[in-house]
């Protein structure tokens, strides 16, 4: 693996070893081999879930991170992008961890500029986040053993989120049963065969054995047609009493941040199910490790 694009770029032996490798880590039972090696962080988005866990992966694999500020860069001098990727290419750098709110910026810095720098996807626009998609199986996985015939239902403002769409992509790949609930004013215009699209909540989290729930991306949007905040609490927003009444026994999951009270309950969030949500996060920092070690490993580039 030289770089990890999106979730399409990876065959099905990549996701496996992923998560082995993320599991291995995550049991202590593999000590890194890829210390020395530089990752530099450049994050054009905010971020605190994948920032920092990339982080924290790298420096548990015993390699040096670098913090890429483009408002204190010499990007704000008027350097190009070409060339300030040269110079962090000549200067060291192995990895170049990437969050834009641009879909294809990392395609387009490799269509358009040859350097020998690994690229890995920490969130691309609306289009991709593949590590969340890799931890969000993970956890699945340890919970359900597989995913295979599963009701996975994701819920909330499906048309701006790039987890969506890993996660649909990754799932629908290993047979899960993927249902979406959003209002119309969310709902993708890229709607899949492979998928069940539903307006109703309660159609579409009944007996579901995952049900993941997503920020709304005000961020991404301006004058939404048919958007109400109120009216998108009164009828999507995920609460215990509807989860015991429909689906019992689902996880509950989301990517993070939440924005409480309005994706979930406060009372959800804060029992014993909204837990979940911790061990995503947790796993961030494995599934990290395990990339960074598969794209850095001897013979890897
Ligand atoms: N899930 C996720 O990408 O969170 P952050 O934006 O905090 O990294």
């Amino acid at each position: 693996m030289k770089h990890l694009i999106d979730i399409k770029s990876l065959d099905k032996s990549e996701i496996a070893q992923i998560v082995s490798l993320a599991r291995t880590f995550k049991l202590k039972k593999r000590q890194p081999s890829v210390g020395g090696s530089t990752a530099c962080l450049m994050f054009f988005e905010n971020s605190t879930r994948t920032k920092i866990s990339f982080d924290l992966a790298a420096q548990k694999l015993g390699m040096n991170v670098i913090h890429f500020d483009g408002g204190t860069s010499s990007l704000s001098k008027g350097e190009t992008l070409k060339d300030t990727l040269e110079n962090l290419a000549a200067i060291g750098v192995d990895n170049l961890i990437v969050r834009t709110t641009e879909d294809d910026f990392i395609q387009r810095c490799m269509s358009e500029i040859k350097v020998p720098l690994s690229y890995v996807n920490a969130g691309s626009g609306t289009t991709a986040h593949p590590t969340q998609a890799l931890l969000d199986f993970l956890t699945m996985l340890e919970k359900l053993a597989t995913v295979k015939g599963k009701k996975i239902c994701i819920v909330g403002d499906i048309a701006h989120s790039r987890v969506a769409r890993s996660n649909i992509e990754l799932l629908t790949r290993y047979q899960a049963n993927v249902h979406v609930v959003a209002p119309e004013y969310f709902m993708p215009e890229d709607k899949r065969d492979d998928v069940t699209y539903h307006t109703n909540l309660a159609d579409g989290i009944k007996d579901a054995s995952v049900v993941m729930a997503l920020r709304i991306q005000k961020e991404r949007f301006d004058n939404l047609e048919g958007y109400d905040i109120n009216d998108y609490i009164r009828h999507y927003r995920l609460h215990s009493k509807l989860i015991a009444e429909y689906c019992q026994y689902a996880l509950i999951m989301h990517p993070g941040p939440v924005n409480r009270d309005v994706e979930i309950t406060s009372e959800l969030l804060d029992s014993k199910k909204g837990q979940t949500i911790l061990e995503q996060a947790q796993n961030g920092t494995y599934v990290r490790m395990a990339v960074l070690e598969m794209l850095n490993a001897k013979g890897a580039n």
